[in-house]
């Protein structure tokens, strides 16, 4: 049997993402009422981490306590990882200890080369490429607030980034349609987007990507792997701040999200991320709820409840 892995949002179903959220919403007032819910004792997860992080590897190692199981974190740094050990053989080893594995890394290839050789579940904690967990948590937070994205425009502004490619393979699953403005050098690479991929329509100006969306997002300039081109980078995005001039483009009651770490004054502006439409605390506090749901879901199927 083939196991079942979290690598990009297109691994999921439509109905295996009912599920989850739906999952997430019922550990979510578990959590709220203080009431244990321990469907993985004896189960470790291990985190592999080759990039900084602070929500994700709080959100999984949080997560896993609450669930009743371990965590155990490693990084490049004192992993022999970092010594050159293969991924297979780290995976090969990793999964004979462990029941399941995240994985923060650079290129997706490396993440597929590490699902290949594990013998169980690998989840995508953040690649180059995509950060599925994150719009995972978003795509759940847009339904708590407004209900069904099904439909709806999301706003993207800024770098096309792996993020972008999780918000674009989530319009596919999901049916909602994403405006894309990216300033000229750092459009979409169009061998990351399904062939065929109807769920966008790409802007020049960004302030026009923003006219009826339900909800306007955007992230660093510089994702972790870049920073060399930062300098460049500043030069290049400006202009494509999310402030309160291009919020009111958007629709009355548009949310904006934004998957944080965020600098304020570059890609968005303070009045809109403190302002009333944000909901980036909400947001970042739902990586550990659908996180518990996914965990719940590829480790015991189904089954859990
Ligand atoms: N949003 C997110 O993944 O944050 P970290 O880099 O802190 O994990
Ligand atoms: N696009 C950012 C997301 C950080 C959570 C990065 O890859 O650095």
């Amino acid at each position: 049997m083939s196991i079942k892995h979290f690598l990009q949002f297109s691994d999921f179903t439509l109905d295996e993402f009912d599920h989850v959220i739906e999952r997430a919403r019922l550990i979510k007032q578990k959590f709220k009422n203080y009431e244990p819910y321990h469907p993985l004792v004896d189960r470790t997860l291990v985190m592999v981490f080759e990039k900084n992080s602070t929500r994700t590897r709080l959100s999984f190692e949080a997560g896993m306590h609450q669930l009743g199981g371990a965590a155990i974190y490693l990084n490049t740094r004192d992993s022999q990882l970092g010594r050159g050990e293969p991924v297979e053989d780290a995976a090969q080893v990793m999964s004979r200890m462990c029941d399941i594995i995240m994985v923060r890394t650079f290129g997706q290839d490396i993440i597929e080369r590490f699902a290949g050789s594990s013998r169980v579940p690998v989840i995508n904690g953040l690649t180059n490429e995509h950060h599925p967990c994150q719009v995972l948590a978003d795509v759940f937070t847009y339904i708590e607030y407004r209900g069904s994205i099904k439909g709806r425009t999301v706003a993207w502004i800024g770098d096309a980034n792996n993020m972008l490619y999780s918000w674009l393979q989530a319009a596919e699953v999901f049916d909602f349609h994403v405006n894309v403005s990216t300033p000229k050098g750092y459009e979409i690479n169009p061998d990351l987007v399904t062939p065929g991929n109807g769920n966008y329509t790409f802007f020049a100006n960004p302030s026009d990507a923003c006219a009826g969306a339900d909800l306007v997002t955007t992230d660093v300039w510089t994702s972790m792997g870049y920073e060399e081109e930062n300098a460049a980078r500043l030069k290049a995005f400006d202009g494509w701040i999310v402030d309160g001039e291009k919020m009111k483009r958007a629709n009355a009651d548009a949310l904006f999200m934004h998957c944080l770490p965020a600098h304020r004054g570059e890609e968005v502006a303070a009045e809109v991320i403190d302002g009333p439409q944000s909901v980036v605390w909400d947001e970042a506090e739902n990586r550990l709820h659908v996180q518990k749901a996914l965990l719940e879901y590829l480790v015991l199927g189904r089954l859990a409840g």
